[in-house]
């Protein structure tokens, strides 16, 4: 294979991409790169008006980036956002299920409204996104599909209770839709990644003797920054995955492996 076929194999230009959950983090770090692969995007966030960088920095690379409001915890706003999405004939080639929340707490203070925000947004709202976006990909039998995950979505931690129950069932659903869009042509995998400091946490990663607790548990010595998962999130939207799917690609610095260590826990 020469140089041209190796960078053929990740090349998204022609493809549009919707990224759930773009405002920030490591949902607009990931449309980010799908764009410099040369896709263009659909860009997700309950307020439209909060993707405005992330359409600026899709735009400045030269790709087309449209904003959606999208609430996964309310069927309707769903149904609104997969035909703002479509209008006028767009295609949806990759979905990613990036858009998630989280609540820590020790189990017996979790409340009912914890629970329901978390599983309703993490799971049930992936779920019902990906219906809406996977009926077009079934029909024209192609299409990837990107799930979210988390190293929760294999290893329990304290004080996450509702988080790790929806991100083990985001790994059971990427299983489940694999193999029932499998034949249509559509491929379905979660890619998880490990620690990364964004919005989501930062309030833990100022705890330097947590930090350092952390650090100590990663074989490769560090928490992940965003960009750490441009090169998974290129690969498995491309032709380079093509008979992949199913899987959960972990990317978390190796803190997977040390299983019989002591996990870092939130207080
Ligand atoms: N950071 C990590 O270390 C890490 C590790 C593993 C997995 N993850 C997962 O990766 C994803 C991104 O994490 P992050 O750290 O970048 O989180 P973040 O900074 O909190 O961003 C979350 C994104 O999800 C959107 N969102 C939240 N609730 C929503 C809802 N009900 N409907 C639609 N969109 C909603 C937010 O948009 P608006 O608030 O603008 O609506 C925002 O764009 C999450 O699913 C998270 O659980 C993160």
């Amino acid at each position: 294979m020469g140089k041209a076929d190796a960078t053929a194999l990740f090349d998204l230009s022609g493809r549009t991409a919707l990224v759930t959950g773009a405002s920030r983090g490591l949902g607009q770090q990931l449309a980010g790169a799908l764009a410099r692969a040369g896709a263009d995007l659909v860009v997700t966030a309950r307020q439209a008006e909060s993707l405005a960088v992330t359409v600026a920095m899709i735009e400045a690379l030269g790709r087309r980036a449209v904003p959606v409001a999208l609430d996964l915890r309310d069927y309707a706003s769903i149904e609104a956002a997969a035909g703002e999405a479509t209008a006028g004939g767009r295609q949806i080639d990759i979905l990613v299920n990036n858009a998630g929340c989280n609540v820590r707490k020790p189990a017996l203070e979790v409340t009912w409204d914890d629970w329901n925000t978390v599983l309703d947004t993490n799971l049930r709202g992936t779920f019902f996104m990906t219906q809406a976006i996977a009926r077009g990909m079934l029909g024209r039998k192609t299409g990837r599909i990107i799930n979210i995950g988390s190293v929760t979505s294999v290893f329990g931690y304290a004080g996450l209770a509702p988080y790790c129950a929806s991100r083990g069932g985001v790994k059971q659903l990427t299983m489940s839709l694999a193999d029932e869009f499998g034949p249509q042509g559509v491929t379905v995998n979660c890619l998880a990644p490990g620690w990364f400091r964004t919005a989501q946490n930062d309030v833990l990663y100022q705890d330097e003797a947590w930090l350092a607790y952390l650090v100590d548990r990663i074989p490769l010595r560090c928490p992940g920054v965003p960009e750490d998962l441009d090169g998974a999130v290129v690969f498995l939207a491309s032709a380079a995955s093509r008979y992949i799917t199913g899987q959960t690609l972990l990317v978390d610095g190796g803190i997977t492996t040390g299983a019989t260590r002591a996990l870092p826990r939130a207080e």
